[in-house]
């Protein structure tokens, strides 16, 4: 069996390896950039511990664990473009450092990139896996439209919200997972509760990261405080403000979605509503509601117990993070 710490070491070393063409590097240098700052990487090593459940030798699900990493950072350099985000992992994004022509145009290559460390994977498993891919990356489309479209309304419900959030961020932990589980030849009924788990520790995982956004210390999480908010997000946070908040901090906070040239005074202001009501302890909540689902889904799979420790210390790692 893996550790945690060999997983992650095995994927940066992998990532280290990889191979860019030298030109036109105004195209190569932005994907070597954004996959060189340290992230989580979270995808790639549930797909390896997806496949240790099954099997010691992880080799065939390098590959897909790649593709994972690399499709996710393709997402990130787009969404920071759309979020109009200007630091990520403590560093300027993409479109700040370069443009945004190049952020979407890298973005694409990464896409492409990320598509053939998939088609690297075993023949016998490759039609499979590259479904689950092409599914993924369609649904993760379908919640980053979503995203964009909450933006502007104001009468998003909780339900939608959490759908949106499954689209975006769920599906890829879950079929990140997955996919190593389809390598180490796990059953279908196994596939299912993994896929599932990995949903539910991805929702959970999306609203932690919409509450580091308004309460995480930006050098360590790595992105600006308030993001979220500046960008009228409709995140857990905000959902909820507009469903909970009495009549007169209902009429506030509308003001406040209306501004756009007091940043600091938005950010300031909303976050007290947020914190008149209650709603981080809400969102801990809820984040343990799901996490108990997915703790529910695991307990399905039929492997020994010893076998997903690993997989259990590493969501609660996720669960209790602070970047
Ligand atoms: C950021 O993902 C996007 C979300 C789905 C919240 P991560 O928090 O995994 O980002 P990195 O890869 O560790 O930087
Ligand atoms: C991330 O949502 C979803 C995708 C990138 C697909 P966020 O917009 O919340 O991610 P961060 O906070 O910028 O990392
Ligand atoms: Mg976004
Ligand atoms: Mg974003
Ligand atoms: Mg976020």
């Amino acid at each position: 069996m893996i550790t945690f710490q060999e997983a992650l070491d095995l994927v940066n070393h992998k990532i280290e390896c990889i191979q860019y063409p030298e030109r036109p590097d105004g195209l190569y240098l932005p994907m070597r950039y954004i996959l060189s700052l340290k992230g989580k990487k979270v995808r790639p090593v549930l797909t390896l511990l997806g496949c240790n459940l099954y099997r010691d030798d992880v080799a065939e699900a390098v590959s897909p664990a790649l593709a994972w990493e690399i499709f996710h950072n393709f997402t990130l350099m787009h969404d920071d473009v759309m979020d109009k985000a200007d630091v990520r992992r403590g560093l300027p994004t993409v479109h700040k450092k370069w443009d945004e022509n190049t952020a979407i145009l890298s973005g694409d290559a990464m896409l492409i990139l990320a598509y053939q460390h998939m088609a690297l994977t075993p023949e016998n498993k490759l039609k499979c896996l590259l479904d689950l891919f092409s599914r993924t990356a369609a649904e993760i489309c379908e919640g980053q439209q979503y995203d964009m479209e909450f933006e502007h309304r104001l009468d998003v419900t909780e339900k939608e919200y959490l759908e949106m959030i499954r689209l975006k961020t769920a599906v890829l932990l879950g079929a990140s997972l997955k996919s190593g589980a389809i390598i180490g030849n796990a059953g279908d009924s196994d596939l299912q509760a993994l896929y599932d788990f990995g949903i539910w520790l991805g929702l959970a995982f999306q609203i932690k990261d919409d509450l580091l956004d308004i309460y995480g210390e930006s050098s360590v999480f790595g992105k600006k405080t308030g993001g979220d908010i500046l960008c009228n997000k409709k995140t857990y946070f905000l959902v909820n403000a507009l469903t909970l908040s009495d009549a007169k901090d209902h009429q506030e906070l509308i003001l406040w979605l209306q501004t756009s040239d007091n940043d600091d005074g938005k950010i300031t202001a909303v976050t007290s509503l947020y914190n008149k009501l209650g709603l981080k302890e809400k969102a801990e909540e809820k984040m343990k509601d799901l996490y108990q689902k997915a703790l529910d889904a695991l307990s399905c799979v039929r492997v020994d117990e010893t076998r997903k420790k690993v997989l259990l210390d590493f969501a609660r790692e996720l669960m209790g993070r602070n970047y």
